[in-house]
């Protein structure tokens, strides 16, 4: 196991292991694919071959039907609808909230921006919600607060693998239910937590429904694109896999949000593999944690008893008074100094993208405003080598001490 390191040490690994290129923040083609995957693709494109059987794209293939199956039972649902990314599948999700014009919408402000999308490109009133500034996620406390009667739904994020209080946003949900719709629904975004669990369940367990990403970047991929939906409710199932499919069992509205064959052939071996490869970032993480203890200023990932956190990536606060210029420079130090780069993990965007920007203009959101401010945020990867990971926290412990030193 890691240990602190000392400043000899440090200094060692520094000079000694300096990377040849920078270490990204977020690898752009991270998925962690084996003979397996290849194998599983090769087939499904072997079987593909008869002109009379074959097609990449029916839902109907075997590999699709057998990978929902599977990640239902992963996560313990009923139902799993494949789908190509999960921007579609947020905009799914809201679909089926049937939204009129005024309803709102609760989400949090540090989110990427694609819920955000996902709500005005239905005609709903995205209400930006604060967040907890220990777990990163929804403030269930400012949930209540925002709850008005048009109030529709609570779309958390799982934010970076963390899950969000799901109990406490579904008791909500009951307490304050629409006049006409009943309980509000709650709709977890899992894009970045695939596999992270919470109070014995798996994420995408609780809830209406939850989305995860299959991107490239993710915790597991499917070639690159895709994404699935989790959910319990019949009724939603059936919708979700009409939307997804030109509408083609009832006479609702639909489109193609199809994956294929090929990418379910990938995604069942991915999903077989899940638990092991997000073990092995759970344990560079906490090496990582290992390593900074003495790192006075940092405020090192909180992880919950009752969760399991899939670390999308390592995230840290910097001291409050060192909010915005001082953790600018933190990154900009990481970066060009030791080829360290960091992120905020999209914590800004509600400030900085105009059109997020305009839509929660106004709103009061402190611990998101400060938060975004102090966060940094750098690799884990269930490759990232162990030298690698100790070469990144030597490199954020030695850039931290020369921020503190500067005037
Ligand atoms: C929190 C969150 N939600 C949604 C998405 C969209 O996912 P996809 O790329 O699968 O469409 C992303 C992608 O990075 C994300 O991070």
């Amino acid at each position: 196991m890691a240990e602190i390191l000392d400043r000899s040490q440090r200094r060692e690994i520094l000079e000694s292991r300096r990377p040849q290129r920078p270490i990204r923040y977020e690898p752009e083609l991270g998925g962690v694919y084996t003979e397996d995957e290849i194998e599983a693709a090769v087939k499904a494109m072997r079987d593909s071959m008869d002109w009379r059987e074959g097609g990449f794209g029916f839902i109907g293939a075997e590999e699709i039907q057998s990978f929902e199956r599977a990640f239902a039972d992963y996560v313990g649902t009923e139902f799993a609808v494949s789908i190509n990314g999960a921007g579609s599948g947020l905009d799914m999700a809201m679909m089926c909230l049937d939204l009129e014009p005024g309803d709102e919408v609760i989400c949090p402000a540090v989110n990427f921006i694609a819920s955000a999308y996902s709500i005005v490109s239905q005609g709903g009133k995205l209400v930006a919600c604060d967040i907890d500034p220990k777990t990163l996620n929804l403030d269930p406390e400012d949930v209540e607060r925002l709850i008005t009667p048009r109030t529709r739904a609570i779309f958390p994020v799982h934010f970076v693998g963390l899950s969000a209080p799901m109990d406490d946003l579904q008791d909500i949900a009951e307490r304050y239910p629409h006049p006409k719709h009943g309980p509000l629904k709650v709709i977890g975004d899992a894009a970045r937590a695939c596999g992270a669990t919470y109070r014995g369940t798996a994420v995408g367990k609780k809830g209406w429904m939850t989305v995860f990403s299959l991107h490239t970047r993710k915790h597991m991929s499917t070639l690159g694109e895709g994404g699935m939906i989790t959910t319990d409710d019949p009724e939603l199932n059936a919708r979700l896999c009409d939307i997804r499919q030109f509408g083609s069992t009832t006479d609702s509205w639909g489109t193609n949000y199809k994956m294929t064959k090929v990418q379910a052939a990938v995604g069942n071996v991915q999903l077989r593999r899940l638990d092991e490869t997000n073990a092995m970032r759970v344990q560079r993480a906490r090496e990582r944690t290992a390593l900074l203890q003495g790192v006075d200023e940092l405020t090192l990932p909180y992880e919950p008893p009752d969760c399991g956190h899939v670390f999308y990536v390592y995230p840290m606060l910097v001291p409050r008074h060192w909010a915005g210029e001082k953790r600018n420079r933190l990154m900009e130090l990481l970066q060009q100094e030791y080829l360290v780069e960091s992120w905020m993990a999209s914590a800004e965007l509600y400030k900085t993208r105009g059109f997020y920007r305009r839509l929660v203009g106004g709103q009061a959101l402190p611990n998101s405003d400060e938060i975004s401010e102090r966060i940094v945020c750098t690799l884990i990867h269930a490759l990232l080598p162990a030298e690698e990971n100790e070469y990144i926290a030597a490199a954020i412990a030695d850039a931290v001490e020369r921020v503190a030193a500067e005037a």
